[in-house]
């Protein structure tokens, strides 16, 4: 079992933000042993338990209070807390601040043959998303009706395969895009990591971890600008 005095961070195992989060803990400060296949980690030098988990599965752990803190990325937590509010819950977490890392921004694209005049071509049209709620409270505003197709991974194949007319995916350099022969057609979301705490009280032990861990971030930040 683990020691509930202890200090939790989920962080994301693999994928986008899994190199700078350890880079992050370990700048300052937090000595972490992490074993490839390992989903918990110790800290060796503070009271600090690290736990690697889908980067997905980190809004739910800090609303749910499992965790106390959690990086990750803002698109991945916006989702989350639609989705939450979409099931009549009223989901609380606390941003402590953004992070210099993860830039990507939710974009709509549509196959390079396909033309584009602004968004309203998108009326009544099937969108491929692993966004379905952000991707909504989007359309929605400009009066868009779409019909979504919810996809986890590999979004990027849905017009190829016939299942969708456009893809809302993320971007970073625009490789996947481009391989798959899609245009990027408009920016719906622009998203970084983020740093968020689990809402209620902590004990003063730990508040006080947090309050060093937030000087000392703020510290690495700092001199990486
Ligand atoms: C995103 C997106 C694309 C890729 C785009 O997945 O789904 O696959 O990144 O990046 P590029 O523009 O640099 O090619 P990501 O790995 O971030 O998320 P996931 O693994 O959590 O789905
Ligand atoms: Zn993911
Ligand atoms: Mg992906």
């Amino acid at each position: 079992m683990l020691d509930k005095s202890r200090l939790r961070i989920a962080m994301q195992k693999s994928g986008r933000l899994s190199k700078e989060s350890q880079k992050l803990l370990e700048q300052c400060g937090i000595k972490i042993n992490l074993q490839q296949q390992q989903l918990l980690a110790f800290a060796e030098n503070m009271t600090i338990d690290i736990m690697r988990v889908r980067d997905d599965d980190i809004p739910g752990l800090i609303m749910d209070g499992v965790v106390d803190l959690g990086i990750i990325g803002e698109n991945v937590l916006e989702e989350a807390l639609l989705t939450r509010q979409s099931q009549g819950d009223n989901p609380c977490y606390v941003t402590l601040r953004r992070l210099d890392f993860g830039d990507c921004r939710l974009s709509m694209a549509l196959p390079m043959d396909k033309p584009w005049n602004g968004p309203k071509c998108l009326q009544g049209k099937r969108i491929a998303t692993s966004y379905p709620h952000l991707l909504k409270q989007y359309l929605d505003k400009l009066g868009i009706n779409f019909k979504s197709c919810l996809l986890n991974g590999s979004v990027e194949v849905a017009p190829r395969a016939g299942l969708a007319d456009a893809i809302c995916d993320l971007v970073s350099t625009g490789a996947t895009l481009e391989a798959n022969g899609l245009r990027e057609v408009e920016v719906i979301y622009r998203s970084k990591a983020c740093l968020i705490q689990r809402s209620g009280n902590l004990s003063k032990t730990k508040q006080s971890l947090i309050d060093k861990l937030m000087i000392r971030i703020q510290g690495v930040i700092q001199a990486r600008e």
